[in-house]
């Protein structure tokens, strides 16, 4: 077995001793360092563990990163020739990996339990995505104890992310989807119930639980099975990440308001939904739906703009970047090509954007 994990939040809590009680007849090594957006280098060298060490199971202790970040070693540890065709090839080039468990430490990405990761290369600027059903966790552990540690804005992170994941596939043209569309609103109804509760008191179980457990049903590809899926606030964020090294949460709460506005002429019916099923505010206009949604954001200290050092020469090179890495235009109709792109990035600048 090998045990992967980030920068040492997992001695501290405690959590990575329970691991080693946990495995005390086993035969394992350990690799740490990877790190918050996990480093196509570092993961490298865990691979070159691998191959040196005859291991042939994965152990993932930490957040997103290390659990995205392993399911790439996964795969690399296997595969035969230059390991960034991996993430060049989104993830398809993957025809084997060696199995991977998680203990998850940051309810956030949902990678607990999708096929999903992404991967940074600093050397490119580049940050790219993988999926494949061979890097799905075989098991992954939750427990909201193990949450109890995370520094203030780490939660703030989760829950945004969380809440744009389950916006990137209800927020969507298309209203044929009454499954999908009741649980995503219960879903973001719960989350602006439980938020401000905890931010109050950060080591109530139960809110944890819950919290823990409504990020992984975001992200586990039941909202979005069969209905269609935006996903370009991620795919701008993840620029935003590769350039100047936003958190990822703290990208999709500057760019989520700007995008939604500028495609109002497709999103609003359903931002009057989401006004009435999750706001409680039956007759709000879209724009309405939209500032509520920035005072939430905002409300956490999550940034609903750009920062003031970003210039439109900066955007005009996150749209070139964002169109090299995606060969199709973005959005859940493929109308975002790089005018609108530039237009939502440029929106994003000022606050209130409209
Ligand atoms: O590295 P350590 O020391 O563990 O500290 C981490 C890190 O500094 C810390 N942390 C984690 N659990 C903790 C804790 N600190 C105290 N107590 C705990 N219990 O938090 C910091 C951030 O961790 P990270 O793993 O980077 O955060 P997150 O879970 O938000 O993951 C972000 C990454 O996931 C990708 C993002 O792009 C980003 O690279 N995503 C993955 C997705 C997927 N696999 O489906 C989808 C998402 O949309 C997202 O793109
Ligand atoms: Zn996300």
């Amino acid at each position: 077995i090998l045990i992967t994990y980030g920068g040492g939040s997992i001695f501290k809590n405690n959590v990575m001793n329970q691991v080693h009680e946990a495995l005390k007849d086993h035969h394992y090594l350990e690799f740490g360092g990877i790190e918050p957006n996990p480093e196509y280098e570092t993961l490298m060298k865990a691979v070159n563990v691998i191959h040196n060490e005859n291991i042939d199971f994965l152990l993932a202790v930490g957040g997103g990163s290390v659990l995205d970040g392993t399911k790439f070693i996964a795969a690399a540890a296997l595969y035969k020739g230059d390991s960034w065709n991996i993430l060049t090839s989104g993830g398809a080039d993957i025809k084997y990996a060696l199995p991977l468990g998680s203990i998850l430490t940051l309810p956030a990405t949902g990678s607990e339990a999708n096929a999903n990761a992404v991967v940074s290369r600093r050397e490119y600027g580049k940050k790219l995505p993988l999926t494949s059903d061979l890097v799905r966790p075989v098991f992954s552990i939750l427990d909201p104890e193990t949450t109890y540690s995370l520094p203030l804005k780490q939660t703030v992170n989760g829950i945004i992310d969380t809440y744009v994941h389950i916006l990137e596939q209800y927020m969507i043209t298309r209203e044929d989807s009454p499954i999908q569309d009741g649980m995503a609103e219960n879903l973001l109804r719960l989350l602006h119930e439980y938020t401000p509760q905890l931010l109050q008191n950060p080591n109530d179980y139960n809110l944890r639980a819950q919290m823990m457990y409504i990020s992984t049903l975001a992200l586990n590809g039941q909202l979005g099975a069969g209905v269609a899926q935006d996903w370009a606030t991620h795919m701008m964020g993840h620029e935003l990440t590769a350039k100047f090294g936003i958190d990822h949460g703290a990208s999709l709460s500057m760019i989520i308001p700007s995008l939604l506005r500028t495609r109002m002429d497709v999103k609003e019916e359903k931002l009057k939904r989401y006004a009435k099923e999750v706001l409680n505010m039956p007759q709000a206009s879209g724009e309405k739906a939209i500032t509520i949604m920035e005072q939430f954001f905002a409300s956490i200290n999550s940034p609903i703009k750009l920062p003031d050092n970003v210039t439109e020469k900066h955007i005009n090179e996150l749209v070139e970047s964002l169109f090299e890495h995606n060969s199709f235009n973005l959005g859940e109709d493929q109308k975002i090509d790089k005018k609108m792109a530039k237009e939502i990035y440029l929106r994003a600048l000022v606050t209130p954007q409209k």
